[in-house]
Protein backbone atom coordinates (compact mmCIF):
# COMPACT_ATOMS: atom_id res chain seq x y z
CA UNK A 1 0.00 0.00 0.00
CA UNK A 2 1.26 3.51 -0.86
CA UNK A 3 2.19 5.68 2.48
CA UNK A 4 -0.52 7.81 3.18
CA UNK A 5 -0.37 11.31 2.15
CA UNK A 6 -0.93 12.80 5.81
CA UNK A 7 2.30 13.86 6.89
CA UNK A 8 1.31 17.48 5.77
CA UNK A 9 -0.90 18.11 8.18
CA UNK A 10 0.87 20.00 11.89
CA UNK A 11 -0.34 17.28 14.14
CA UNK A 12 1.40 14.78 12.23
CA UNK A 13 4.44 16.73 11.82
CA UNK A 14 4.36 17.24 15.86
CA UNK A 15 3.55 13.60 15.71
CA UNK A 16 6.69 12.60 13.23
CA UNK A 17 9.38 15.09 14.85
CA UNK A 18 7.92 14.33 18.70
CA UNK A 19 8.83 10.27 17.63
CA UNK A 20 12.16 11.01 15.53
CA UNK A 21 13.36 12.84 18.52
CA UNK A 22 12.69 10.06 21.12
CA UNK A 23 14.13 7.21 18.90
CA UNK A 24 17.34 8.81 18.42
CA UNK A 25 20.29 7.39 19.31
CA UNK A 26 22.15 7.87 22.15
CA UNK A 27 20.98 11.49 23.61
CA UNK A 28 17.31 12.07 23.11
CA UNK A 29 15.96 15.27 21.63
CA UNK A 30 12.94 16.99 21.63
CA UNK A 31 12.75 20.41 19.07
CA UNK A 32 12.05 23.22 21.33
CA UNK A 33 9.65 25.02 18.83
CA UNK A 34 7.35 22.41 20.39
CA UNK A 35 7.44 24.71 23.97
CA UNK A 36 5.21 27.44 22.78
CA UNK A 37 2.29 26.14 22.41
CA UNK A 38 -0.85 28.48 24.48
CA UNK A 39 0.12 27.45 27.80
CA UNK A 40 4.00 27.26 27.22
CA UNK A 41 3.33 30.78 25.57
CA UNK A 42 2.17 32.27 28.86
CA UNK A 43 4.58 30.49 30.84
CA UNK A 44 7.39 31.83 28.78
CA UNK A 45 5.50 35.51 29.53
CA UNK A 46 5.99 34.48 33.35
CA UNK A 47 9.57 33.62 32.80
CA UNK A 48 10.25 36.87 31.05
CA UNK A 49 9.03 38.79 34.36
CA UNK A 50 11.25 36.45 36.82
CA UNK A 51 14.23 38.43 38.58
CA UNK A 52 16.63 35.94 37.88
CA UNK A 53 15.89 35.52 33.71
CA UNK A 54 17.47 39.37 33.17
CA UNK A 55 17.68 39.01 28.88
CA UNK A 56 13.86 39.74 28.00
CA UNK A 57 14.32 43.12 29.96
CA UNK A 58 17.92 43.99 28.71
CA UNK A 59 16.37 43.33 25.48
CA UNK A 60 13.46 45.65 26.21
CA UNK A 61 15.47 48.69 28.14
CA UNK A 62 18.40 48.45 24.56
CA UNK A 63 15.46 49.02 22.15
CA UNK A 64 13.74 51.79 24.39
CA UNK A 65 16.25 53.68 25.05
CA UNK A 66 17.78 53.11 21.15
CA UNK A 67 14.95 53.22 19.12
CA UNK A 68 15.65 56.55 17.98
CA UNK A 69 19.46 55.83 16.83
CA UNK A 70 18.25 52.44 15.26
CA UNK A 71 15.83 54.53 13.34
CA UNK A 72 18.42 56.72 11.79
CA UNK A 73 19.79 53.80 10.10
CA UNK A 74 16.53 52.91 8.34
CA UNK A 75 14.76 54.52 4.91
CA UNK A 76 11.52 55.56 6.04
CA UNK A 77 9.58 53.39 3.51
CA UNK A 78 10.17 50.07 5.43
CA UNK A 79 8.44 46.82 6.51
CA UNK A 80 9.22 45.54 9.68
CA UNK A 81 9.21 41.98 10.11
CA UNK A 82 9.71 40.11 13.10
CA UNK A 83 11.24 36.52 13.57
CA UNK A 84 9.08 35.43 16.38
CA UNK A 85 7.07 37.92 17.79
CA UNK A 86 5.84 36.24 21.24
CA UNK A 87 3.52 39.08 22.77
CA UNK A 88 5.05 41.86 20.47
CA UNK A 89 5.48 44.43 23.55
CA UNK A 90 9.02 44.76 23.37
CA UNK A 91 8.76 45.61 19.42
CA UNK A 92 6.44 49.02 20.93
CA UNK A 93 9.32 51.09 20.86
CA UNK A 94 10.56 50.30 17.24
CA UNK A 95 7.58 50.59 15.93
CA UNK A 96 6.53 53.47 17.42
CA UNK A 97 9.34 55.78 16.92
CA UNK A 98 9.70 54.44 12.70
CA UNK A 99 5.94 55.11 12.71
CA UNK A 100 6.02 58.62 13.62
CA UNK A 101 7.76 59.31 10.27
CA UNK A 102 5.62 57.28 8.07
CA UNK A 103 2.85 54.44 7.92
CA UNK A 104 4.29 51.03 7.60
CA UNK A 105 3.70 47.30 7.86
CA UNK A 106 4.54 45.27 10.49
CA UNK A 107 4.58 40.91 9.73
CA UNK A 108 5.18 39.38 12.90
CA UNK A 109 6.43 35.54 11.97
CA UNK A 110 4.98 32.98 14.76
CA UNK A 111 4.24 29.41 14.83
CA UNK A 112 1.78 30.06 17.89
CA UNK A 113 -1.25 31.12 16.77
CA UNK A 114 -1.86 32.47 20.45
CA UNK A 115 1.31 34.58 20.32
CA UNK A 116 0.19 35.82 17.70
CA UNK A 117 -3.43 36.85 18.63
CA UNK A 118 -1.87 38.73 21.62
CA UNK A 119 0.97 40.68 19.65
CA UNK A 120 -2.06 42.18 17.69
CA UNK A 121 -3.52 42.58 20.74
CA UNK A 122 -0.48 44.57 22.17
CA UNK A 123 0.43 46.47 19.53
CA UNK A 124 -3.10 47.81 17.54
CA UNK A 125 -3.04 51.28 19.50
CA UNK A 126 -0.29 52.10 17.76
CA UNK A 127 -1.44 54.63 14.57
CA UNK A 128 0.22 54.09 11.62
CA UNK A 129 0.94 50.83 11.89
CA UNK A 130 -0.62 48.26 9.82
CA UNK A 131 -0.32 44.54 11.53
CA UNK A 132 -0.42 41.65 9.29
CA UNK A 133 0.34 38.38 11.38
CA UNK A 134 1.60 35.00 9.75
CA UNK A 135 1.21 31.82 11.43
CA UNK A 136 4.55 30.73 9.67
CA UNK A 137 8.11 29.18 10.36
CA UNK A 138 10.62 32.04 10.57
CA UNK A 139 12.00 31.60 6.37
CA UNK A 140 8.30 30.61 5.48
CA UNK A 141 7.19 34.04 6.89
CA UNK A 142 9.83 35.89 5.74
CA UNK A 143 10.05 34.62 1.69
CA UNK A 144 6.12 35.85 2.13
CA UNK A 145 7.40 39.30 3.00
CA UNK A 146 9.88 39.53 0.64
CA UNK A 147 7.16 39.05 -1.82
CA UNK A 148 4.97 41.54 -0.91
CA UNK A 149 7.78 44.05 -0.95
CA UNK A 150 7.09 47.04 -3.24
CA UNK A 151 9.59 48.70 -5.70
CA UNK A 152 12.14 50.52 -3.34
CA UNK A 153 10.83 49.24 -0.35
CA UNK A 154 13.37 47.92 3.00
CA UNK A 155 12.87 45.64 4.80
CA UNK A 156 13.66 45.84 8.40
CA UNK A 157 13.78 42.35 10.22
CA UNK A 158 13.84 41.81 13.64
CA UNK A 159 15.10 38.70 15.54
CA UNK A 160 15.21 39.74 19.54
CA UNK A 161 15.55 38.20 22.67
CA UNK A 162 18.35 35.73 21.63
CA UNK A 163 16.82 33.32 19.95
CA UNK A 164 19.71 32.70 17.56
CA UNK A 165 21.45 31.08 20.72
CA UNK A 166 19.06 28.48 20.36
CA UNK A 167 20.17 27.55 17.03
CA UNK A 168 23.70 26.00 18.34
CA UNK A 169 26.89 26.83 16.51
CA UNK A 170 27.46 26.80 13.73
CA UNK A 171 23.39 26.44 12.66
CA UNK A 172 23.06 29.63 14.17
CA UNK A 173 25.90 31.78 11.47
CA UNK A 174 23.94 29.00 9.03
CA UNK A 175 19.97 29.86 9.78
CA UNK A 176 21.56 33.84 9.43
CA UNK A 177 22.73 33.07 6.31
CA UNK A 178 19.70 31.85 5.04
CA UNK A 179 18.40 35.25 5.84
CA UNK A 180 20.52 37.07 4.56
CA UNK A 181 19.79 35.02 1.19
CA UNK A 182 16.26 36.43 1.05
CA UNK A 183 16.76 39.90 1.98
CA UNK A 184 18.57 42.31 -0.89
CA UNK A 185 21.72 43.96 -0.16
CA UNK A 186 20.78 46.95 1.73
CA UNK A 187 18.35 45.45 3.89
CA UNK A 188 18.56 45.46 7.79
CA UNK A 189 18.53 43.03 10.49
CA UNK A 190 18.73 43.66 14.12
CA UNK A 191 19.60 40.83 16.03
CA UNK A 192 19.54 40.40 20.00
CA UNK A 193 22.55 38.06 21.66
CA UNK A 194 22.74 37.29 24.95
CA UNK A 195 26.03 37.64 26.08
CA UNK A 196 28.96 35.14 28.43
CA UNK A 197 28.32 35.96 32.48
CA UNK A 198 28.83 33.84 35.43
CA UNK A 199 27.87 30.34 35.04
CA UNK A 200 25.81 30.85 38.78
CA UNK A 201 23.66 33.54 37.19
CA UNK A 202 22.97 31.26 33.64
CA UNK A 203 21.98 28.49 36.16
CA UNK A 204 19.42 30.57 37.98
CA UNK A 205 18.12 32.10 34.98
CA UNK A 206 17.01 28.96 33.58
CA UNK A 207 16.58 27.21 36.69
CA UNK A 208 14.83 29.42 38.97
CA UNK A 209 13.20 29.38 42.29
CA UNK A 210 9.55 29.36 41.96
CA UNK A 211 9.88 26.75 39.39
CA UNK A 212 8.01 28.41 36.11
CA UNK A 213 11.15 27.49 33.99
CA UNK A 214 10.68 23.96 35.60
CA UNK A 215 6.92 24.27 34.03
CA UNK A 216 7.78 25.60 30.65
CA UNK A 217 9.55 22.72 30.27
CA UNK A 218 7.41 19.70 31.30
CA UNK A 219 5.12 21.45 29.29
CA UNK A 220 6.08 20.07 26.70
CA UNK A 221 5.47 16.78 27.84
CA UNK A 222 2.13 17.49 28.76
CA UNK A 223 1.63 18.87 25.63
CA UNK A 224 2.50 15.35 24.04
CA UNK A 225 -0.19 13.60 26.38
CA UNK A 226 -2.54 16.50 25.16
CA UNK A 227 -1.77 15.99 21.39
CA UNK A 228 -0.94 12.76 20.86
CA UNK A 229 -2.74 11.07 23.55
CA UNK A 230 0.69 9.62 25.42
CA UNK A 231 1.24 8.72 29.21
CA UNK A 232 4.07 10.72 30.25
CA UNK A 233 3.38 10.60 34.10
CA UNK A 234 5.30 13.89 34.88
CA UNK A 235 6.05 13.63 38.02
CA UNK A 236 8.30 11.09 37.36
CA UNK A 237 10.37 14.09 35.24
CA UNK A 238 12.35 16.91 35.78
CA UNK A 239 13.62 19.80 34.80
CA UNK A 240 17.65 20.50 34.77
CA UNK A 241 19.32 23.22 33.50
CA UNK A 242 23.45 22.76 32.78
CA UNK A 243 26.07 24.69 31.51
CA UNK A 244 28.40 23.00 28.86
CA UNK A 245 31.42 24.94 28.85
CA UNK A 246 32.43 23.23 26.12
CA UNK A 247 30.13 24.45 23.86
CA UNK A 248 29.14 27.56 26.34
CA UNK A 249 25.77 27.08 26.14
CA UNK A 250 22.89 26.17 28.73
CA UNK A 251 21.46 23.25 28.28
CA UNK A 252 18.01 22.43 29.29
CA UNK A 253 16.56 18.96 30.08
CA UNK A 254 13.99 16.76 31.28
CA UNK A 255 15.50 13.47 33.38
CA UNK A 256 13.43 10.75 33.90
CA UNK A 257 13.84 9.79 37.80
CA UNK A 258 13.80 6.00 37.51
CA UNK A 259 13.16 3.23 34.33
CA UNK A 260 9.58 3.65 32.91
CA UNK A 261 8.04 3.19 29.57
CA UNK A 262 6.05 5.69 27.93
CA UNK A 263 3.52 5.19 25.46
CA UNK A 264 2.97 7.96 22.55
CA UNK A 265 -0.15 6.32 20.79
CA UNK A 266 -0.71 8.85 17.94
CA UNK A 267 2.81 8.62 16.95
CA UNK A 268 2.62 4.47 17.28
CA UNK A 269 5.73 4.48 19.76
CA UNK A 270 6.41 3.07 22.84
CA UNK A 271 9.53 4.66 24.77
CA UNK A 272 11.85 3.49 27.71
CA UNK A 273 13.78 5.52 29.68
CA UNK A 274 16.76 4.74 32.02
CA UNK A 275 16.86 6.11 35.36
CA UNK A 276 18.37 9.28 35.02
CA UNK A 277 18.62 9.18 31.30
CA UNK A 278 17.55 12.56 29.99
CA UNK A 279 15.64 14.43 26.78
CA UNK A 280 17.41 17.41 25.65
CA UNK A 281 14.96 20.25 25.07
CA UNK A 282 16.54 23.72 24.70
CA UNK A 283 20.32 24.99 24.10
CA UNK A 284 20.55 28.48 24.74
CA UNK A 285 24.47 29.47 23.55
CA UNK A 286 25.77 32.63 25.27
CA UNK A 287 27.76 34.63 23.35
CA UNK A 288 31.15 36.95 23.25
CA UNK A 289 30.90 40.20 21.52
CA UNK A 290 33.97 38.69 18.74
CA UNK A 291 32.18 35.41 17.98
CA UNK A 292 28.93 37.78 17.11
CA UNK A 293 31.33 39.72 15.26
CA UNK A 294 32.44 36.48 13.65
CA UNK A 295 29.19 35.02 12.95
CA UNK A 296 27.49 37.57 11.71
CA UNK A 297 30.47 38.27 8.92
CA UNK A 298 29.99 34.82 7.89
CA UNK A 299 26.89 35.25 7.11
CA UNK A 300 27.32 38.18 4.86
CA UNK A 301 26.13 41.15 7.21
CA UNK A 302 28.24 43.58 8.09
CA UNK A 303 27.78 45.73 11.56
CA UNK A 304 26.31 49.19 11.56
CA UNK A 305 25.82 49.84 15.04
CA UNK A 306 25.70 48.06 18.03
CA UNK A 307 24.38 48.85 21.65
CA UNK A 308 25.06 46.47 25.08
CA UNK A 309 23.21 46.29 28.08
CA UNK A 310 25.34 46.28 31.39
CA UNK A 311 23.06 45.36 33.39
CA UNK A 312 22.51 42.13 31.99
CA UNK A 313 25.09 41.81 29.25
CA UNK A 314 23.22 41.35 26.40
CA UNK A 315 23.86 43.14 22.52
CA UNK A 316 21.73 44.70 20.04
CA UNK A 317 23.59 44.87 16.53
CA UNK A 318 22.18 46.34 13.85
CA UNK A 319 23.34 44.60 10.49
CA UNK A 320 23.00 45.85 7.27
CA UNK A 321 23.19 43.07 4.22
CA UNK A 322 25.98 42.94 2.12
N1 LIG B 1 15.04 31.65 23.89
C1 LIG B 1 14.95 31.57 25.33
C2 LIG B 1 16.35 31.41 25.89
O1 LIG B 1 17.11 30.64 25.42
C3 LIG B 1 14.01 30.47 25.71
C4 LIG B 1 14.01 29.92 27.10
C5 LIG B 1 14.06 30.55 28.28
C6 LIG B 1 13.91 28.54 27.40
N2 LIG B 1 14.00 29.65 29.32
C7 LIG B 1 13.92 28.42 28.80
C8 LIG B 1 13.84 27.40 26.62
C9 LIG B 1 13.83 27.16 29.39
C10 LIG B 1 13.75 26.16 27.22
C11 LIG B 1 13.73 26.03 28.62
O2 LIG B 1 16.73 32.11 26.79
Amino acid sequence: MPAPALVESPANQFAADISAGLQKAGQKELPSKYLYDTLGSKLFEVISELPEYGLTRADERLLRAYAHEIMHHIPRDVMVCELGSGSGRKTRWILETLSRRRRLDYFPIEISATALAVCRRELSDIESVGIVGLEREYLDGLLEVAARRRDGQHILVLFLGSTIGNFSPPADANFLHEIRMILQPGDSLLLGTDLEKPIPQLIDAYQDALGVTAAFNLNLLARINRELDADFALEQFEHIAKFNAGTRGVEMHLRSKLRQTVAIRRANLVVTFEEGETIWTENSHKYSLAEVSRMVEAAGFRCQAQWIDREWPFAESLLVAE
